[in-house]
Formats: structure tokens, C-alpha cells, sequence
């Protein structure tokens, strides 16, 4: 071992947590490494991925009526992003309130600053006029510290289902703060994956070319590339499995035999039984009744939801009550 060395301890402790608990476990949010932001940008674009491009016609769809109570009161407002990344749909409503020339700031929130710098970009030559104030961070503190608290109308946007993969406790807990980062009459975007045909929603989280079993997989590589560790990547399978009842995709990396895997950074042997999981992420469907459940008890009104004509995917708009 190289002792001069400095390894992320937060992320150390994290693996720490998830490995010793009787049910392996590691945390999803570390899926986002470079390569791991790239493997998922190939996700996006696979035939099996159907939320992406679903998302995105509906935006295309249904920009004007998702926009319209921001717009109609003819004064500036705030358009918030969580976890904006490349901004890729967020593009289609900018590029429709710049036409319309309706003045608003626009507040990405992400916690890699490299992503918000290309948006930042981006969005210069699509609106040259729009004020961008990107926060780098994480959607706990950018909730808290809320910089666009100025007395204007806010519309948050926390799109691409990003909120399914988030355990049911976390999730409430988030929403609960969400919530309170808002005001009566503004607005919140959700984007829910909707329950299907569960064969279509497992081939999304089980490609044929195994680009997702490779994302999956990079968590371990992760682990080996930062915190020294030694998994061999061949003796762990990539295993979605789809429930019905509610509505979790949930990823595991299953050990094909028995193994004892060693972790520099925490000086650390970690032992896998033969068939032992680690549960790896969460992507939750969800029915419009749960929407509705989740909207009311959060002290929203559902304005509608926008929806593809096969209801595989909803952007759902909420107006604080
Ligand atoms: C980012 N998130 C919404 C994706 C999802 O569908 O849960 C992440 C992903 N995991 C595997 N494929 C895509």
C-alpha cells in the first residue's frame, strides 16, 4: 500500500455502512462517476431505455400548457432545476420562454460543477439574454439554502425520474423539503416513471448489450479505481428485478461464489457468501393514484398530468395549495 494515498473518506464510509450491514448495500448517487456519467448518457440513447425519449416528446408535446401559469401573470419567475445535468429537455422549455420572450432566471442545481459549466454554455448560445445562477451542491443544502427566494413565482423542475430512485423514506423526506422550499401558487414538474408492462420495464434495466449491467458494474470499479479495493468484476452478476405490487425496479450485483474482497482505504476485508446480493439502486413506477396520494399529502393539487399516448411516463404538474 501507498500510504501517502488520501482516499474520499465520506465515500469510504458510505461503502463502510453499506458492506457491513446484513443486507450489502451501495449508495446509487456513486454510479456518477465520469464513466459512469458517460455509460449512462449511452443508456439514454438504448431502444430498451424507454424514458428518455418519452420524457421528451412530452415536453415537446406539452410545453406551452405546462408553462402557461408562469407565463400568464406576465412577471418575471424562477425556474428551479434539481439535478439539471446536461439539461437536455430543460432545453425545450428555455428555447419556448427565450421565443416568447418571457423573462425568467433559471437556477440549475447539480452537484458536478463540470456539468453546470457546459449547461452554462450551452444555454449562452440557445438564450443569450437569460440569467443563469448555477448552484453546485447537493438538493439538501441547494433546498435549504434556497438562493431563489425572491418574492417571484417559482417553478421547480425535478424531472427524468430521478425521484424513483430514491428509497421510500429518503424520497418522502425530500419531498418534504421540496415542499417546504416553496411557496403557496408556485409550481413543482415531476417526471414519474409510470407502472407498465413489467417485461418492458425490466429489458430497460436489462439491455441486450449490457451497457446498464456495465453502469452497475462501474460501482465496483469505482470502488477498486478510489478506494484501493480489488474486485474482479467477472464474479458478480448485474440482476434487476421488477415488482409489481410496488412498483420498485431494484438492481443487485450478485456474487457468483464465495469471495473475500480487501479495501485499502478502510483496511478492510469484506466477505461475500456465494449467491449474496448487494443492493445497488431503486428506480420506483409509479400509478397516477400514487401520484395523486403523494401530491395531496404534500399539500399539493395535481394541475394535470402530461403523459405519452401510452401512458408509459408522466411529467405530473403540481401548484403548491
Ligand atoms: C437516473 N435514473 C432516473 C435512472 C433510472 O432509470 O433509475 C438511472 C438508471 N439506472 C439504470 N438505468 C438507468
Amino acid at each position: 500500500m501507498n500510504h501517502t494515498t488520501t482516499y474520499d473518506q465520506i465515500f469510504a464510509q458510505d461503502v463502510l455502512q453499506g458492506l457491513s450491514s446484513p443486507q450489502k448495500s451501495l449508495p446509487s448517487k456513486y454510479f456518477y462517476d465520469e464513466k459512469g456519467d458517460k455509460l449512462f448518457q449511452a443508456i439514454m440513447a438504448l431502444p430498451e431505455y424507454y424514458l428518455t425519449r418519452t420524457e421528451y416528446a412530452i415536453l415537446e408535446s406539452y410545453k406551452d400548457k405546462i408553462l402557461a401559469p408562469f407565463i400568464k401573470t406576465n412577471q418575471p419567475f424562477n425556474l428551479v432545476e434539481l439535478g439539471a445535468g446536461n439539461g437536455l429537455k430543460t432545453k425545450i422549455l428555455i428555447r419556448f420562454l427565450c421565443d416568447q420572450k418571457v423573462e425568467f432566471t433559471y437556477f440549475p442545481i447539480d452537484i458536478s460543477g463540470n456539468v453546470l459549466r457546459e449547461l452554462e454554455d450551452d444555454l449562452t448560445e440557445i438564450c443569450p439574454q437569460l440569467i443563469v445562477n448555477s448552484i453546485t451542491g447537493t438538493y439538501r443544502n441547494s433546498l435549504k439554502d434556497k438562493i431563489w427566494n425572491n418574492g417571484d413565482q417559482t417553478l421547480m423542475l425535478f424531472l427524468g425520474s430521478n425521484y424513483g430512485n430514491f428509497l421510500e423514506e429518503d424520497a418522502k423526506e425530500l419531498l418534504q423539503k421540496i415542499t417546504e422550499s416553496l411557496q403557496p401558487g408556485d409550481g413543482l414538474l415531476m417526471g414519474f416513471d409510470l407502472k407498465k408492462d413489467p417485461e418492458l420495464i425490466l429489458a430497460a434495466y436489462n439491455d441486450v448489450k449490457g451497457v446498464t449491467r456495465d453502469f452497475n458494474l462501474n460501482l465496483l470499479e469505482r470502488i477498486n479505481r478510489e478506494l484501493g479495493a480489488n474486485f474482479v468484476l467477472d464474479k458478480f452478476k448485474h440482476w434487476p428485478v421488477y415488482n409489481p405490487v410496488s412498483g420498485e425496479c431494484k438492481s443487485y450485483l450478485v456474487s457468483l461464489e464465495q469471495q473475500d474482497v480487501h479495501l485499502e482505504a478502510l483496511n478492510k476485508t469484506f466477505h461475500f457468501n456465494k449467491a449474496e446480493p448487494i443492493f445497488t439502486e431503486v428506480s420506483k413506477k409509479y400509478g397516477l393514484h400514487d401520484i395523486a396520494d403523494l401530491s395531496r399529502e404534500k399539500g399539493f393539487d395535481v394541475v394535470n398530468n402530461f403523459m405519452d399516448e401510452e401512458a408509459f411516463f408522466s411529467d405530473s404538474l403540481w401548484v403548491k395549495v
